[in-house]
């Protein structure tokens, strides 16, 4: 009985550390969520179910409509002034979501196990305007990495209705591990760089296909049991989470049913490759990254690929510091190997399980990219736990976006929407 009392105190310890503090150089960030947990039958609601058509789902979610990787989201326009979203048992409890309506800030709420939770009411910011996004868009977005949420069931007021969002004309992937998707940041998810490229860009669909701690090379690294060079083929990602609803048996990614096919893919992997404690070797970092990359040329023929150049830290260094970086004679390598006119003459695409690439008959133009990160981030963008402060993402997010504008001539149409959230720092004295 003591033992099992013990045990509850130190798992209600552990939940309210989780469930959205946010710790801010140490000290607990102030951040007000608001509760938005509601008993549904004190309602008056129209409700629809998780597959509705209306109800766009962004990023990777299973066919029980549970979300995985980093950012995953729920897209949909509605009529009226209030929006309530059921929570299915697979949800995480206690995972904090943003949301908002059109290019509103957003704000952010635990969401619960079973709960349904208000999340637009007649003081919701921006839910009277009917411009200049016209129906009005909701959308959620999941921040942490590590949790996932399922939806049940969506509502809106009694005589109202949800109507079908068209998804934007560009889309991006992101392929990565934990610097993908926002560990370490204030927000995880929505506040890494790879969110800030989607988002920063501006009516793109973004998918941030990136878990922590792992590789590319197929093999156990920080616990996760494969790498990207398999699991990208897979809805579902290599959590803990994943393994207890799929077992063994994850649902391979519908890559027929995207709304829509990625135009630019960008990866950033190797660091946990790179770490001696997973134990890979240089020769099989290649392989698996040139097949990832063979793997993305198949699903998506027409997609320009963007290899990230990889920063792995910074040390001092006499009296000045400097920065550890990693594979980067492999990486060049891989670029070239793409662009070289052998390879573009008889271009290899692997389909994720077969163990070798299927030669295609009809040759490819130069599809991969290098974007060398050297010299954008400098000691002190890193935080005591290895990754980018929110600073440090947003340098990275910038350039990047730069880049993207540069090679293949997107224009950056965001004019305003909140991308970061809370990154509003000032000085508002005019001299001291
Ligand atoms: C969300 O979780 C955090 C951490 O447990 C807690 O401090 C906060 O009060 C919660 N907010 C709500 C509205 O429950
Ligand atoms: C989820 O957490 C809330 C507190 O935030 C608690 O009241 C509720 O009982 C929990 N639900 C489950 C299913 O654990
Ligand atoms: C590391 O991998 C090599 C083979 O690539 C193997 O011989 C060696 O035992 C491994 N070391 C550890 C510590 O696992």
């Amino acid at each position: 009985m003591r033992l099992e009392m013990w045990v509850l105190a130190l798992t209600l310890g552990l939940c309210s550390v989780v469930e959205g503090t946010i710790l801010q150089n140490g000290q607990v960030r102030e951040t007000n969520f608001p509760n938005t947990k509601i008993n549904p039958a004190a309602h008056d609601f129209k409700t629809y179910a998780a597959d509705t058509a209306e109800l766009s789902y962004k990023g990777r979610w299973d066919s029980k409509k549970v979300s995985y990787w980093s950012a995953p989201g729920l897209v949909f326009g509605f009529s009226g002034d209030m929006v309530a979203i059921s929570f299915g048992e697979h949800t995480i409890n206690g995972t904090l979501v943003g949301y908002r309506i059109g290019g509103m800030d957003w704000t952010f709420t635990n969401v619960t196990t079973g709960g349904t939770h208000l999340l637009v009411t007649p003081e919701t910011p921006g839910v009277g305007e009917t411009y200049p996004i016209n129906p009005k868009r909701f959308e959620m977005r999941v921040s942490n990495w590590g949790y996932g949420v399922q939806i049940d069931k969506v509502h809106v007021g009694a005589g109202e209705s949800l109507i079908k969002i068209p998804p934007y004309k560009r889309t991006i992937e992101f392929i990565g591990d934990s610097l993908s998707a926002g560990d370490f940041q204030s927000y995880e998810g929505l506040s890494s760089f790879a969110y800030g490229v989607g988002e920063g860009l501006g009516k793109t669909e973004y998918y941030v296909t990136a878990f922590p701690g792992i590789c590319v090379t197929d093999q156990e690294c920080w616990g996760n049991p494969r790498g990207q060079v398999h699991q990208w083929f897979y809805s579902s990602d290599t959590s803990w989470r994943a393994a207890g609803i799929w077992g063994d048996n994850p649902e391979p990614w519908d890559f027929e049913k995207m709304e829509t096919t990625p135009d630019i893919v960008v990866i950033n992997l190797g660091t946990n490759d790179n770490n001696v404690a997973n134990n890979v070797s240089a020769a099989a970092y290649v392989d698996a990254y040139k097949k990832l990359i063979q793997g993305v040329h198949g699903k998506y023929p027409k997609a320009q690929v963007v290899v990230m150049e990889l920063w792995l830290g910074f040390y001092k260094y006499g009296n000045s510091y400097a920065q550890n970086q990693g594979f980067q004679k492999e990486l060049q390598d891989i670029v070239e190997y793409f662009n070289s006119p052998e390879y573009l003459s008889a271009p290899t695409i692997w389909d994720g399980t077969t163990k070798t690439a299927k030669t295609l008959r009809t040759p490819s133009k130069p599809f991969v990219h290098y974007f060398r990160t050297k010299g954008i981030l400098q000691h002190n963008d890193i935080g005591p736990q290895y990754h980018p402060t929110d600073v440090g993402a947003i340098k990275v997010a910038s350039h990047l976006l730069q880049y993207i504008k540069m090679t293949f001539g997107w224009d950056l149409v965001a004019t305003g929407p909140e991308v970061f959230h809370e990154t509003l720092y000032w000085n508002d004295q005019n001299s001291y």
